[in-house]
């Protein structure tokens, strides 16, 4: 039963119908009309999915189902930060990643990768089916979080982060180490947002916003990546547009920033100092 409802909760997650009704164990949850108080202000285009998410009792926390090499990865461990992104410990990528946890205010570091071709192409993925969050969603070029280790730790000039961002760009996308070296990314500054992925997965983290332009190889691992593509500014445009529409599914912070400061900043790839702000954290 529980991995049926998972099924349904999946599509719905990434897919965001308008109504939804759920018969489970012989009852019915009406999605629309019993969801729970919305935590943060956060997008009309993602409120609705937010709600269905929400609308469903929490089931129990199976891993089952889910992809082996994915379940791996939720026991690394994720470092805690209190609102203001200073650290307070510790705790494994899946109790980050519980919604149970995000209600009470769990919170981590993350961060989010922005690599531009020699065109001023931006790289997109597709993140695969096999992913625990968001499955099948597009999204910017790598997403994910520094570890709790010395290494990724290190605070200054956010270097723990870019060292994160380096193992990430070659675990999903096959990047060579020594193509996405930490100095040759531009940390502009801090996202702290929150969104659920399902009535039992989700995200709430403040994300580092690493930009860099290069041309880089790519090897991408399937089990983390579903396509990849590099798009013009035109390009994103309509995909944004489809998703709007539902026909193409994204990320939702990947929609924040995009319907935020995405643009401005691929206009000036070539100045980007201008918006380094690493004071402010903005809350989506
Ligand atoms: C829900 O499932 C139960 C048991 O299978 C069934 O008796 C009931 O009619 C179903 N309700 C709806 C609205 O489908
Ligand atoms: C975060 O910073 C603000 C502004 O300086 C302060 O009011 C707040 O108490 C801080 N939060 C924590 C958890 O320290």
């Amino acid at each position: 039963m529980v991995r049926a409802v998972w099924a349904v909760l999946r599509m719905v997650s990434c897919q965001g119908a308008a109504a939804l009704n759920l018969n489970v164990s012989g009852s019915v949850i009406d999605a629309a009309s019993s969801f729970r108080s919305v935590h943060v202000p956060f997008r009309a285009a993602h409120s609705k999915v937010r709600h269905l998410s929400s609308a469903v009792r929490m089931p129990e926390i199976t891993t089952d189902h889910l992809d082996k090499k994915q379940v791996q990865l939720l026991s690394e461990m994720c470092i805690l930060i209190d609102e203001n992104d200073s650290k307070i410990g510790a705790d494994s990528k899946k109790n980050c990643h519980l919604n149970s946890n995000i209600d009470k205010g769990l919170l981590h570091r993350a961060f989010s990768v922005f690599i531009f071709n020699s065109e001023e192409k931006l790289l997109l993925q597709q993140r695969s089916d096999a992913k625990i969050t968001f499955p099948g969603c597009f999204t910017n070029t790598c997403c994910s979080h520094p570890l709790h280790t010395d290494s990724e730790l290190e605070e200054k000039e956010a270097i723990g982060v870019r060292r994160a961002a380096q193992r990430r760009l070659e675990a999903e996308l096959g990047i060579p180490m020594a193509q996405v070296t930490p100095d040759e990314m531009t940390y502009l500054t801090r996202i702290h947002y929150k969104a659920q992925s399902d009535g039992v997965w989700g995200e709430h983290e403040i994300d580092y916003i690493l930009f860099m332009q290069k041309d880089v190889e790519l090897n991408p691992d399937p089990n983390e990546i579903k396509s990849h593509c590099y798009v013009s500014k035109e390009e994103l445009k309509e995909m944004l547009k489809k998703a709007k529409k539902e026909e193409v599914q994204i990320t939702p912070w990947f929609s924040l920033i995009a319907e935020t400061f995405l643009f401005t900043w691929w206009d000036n790839l070539h100045d980007l100092k201008q918006f380094m702000d690493h004071n402010k954290i903005h809350r989506m």
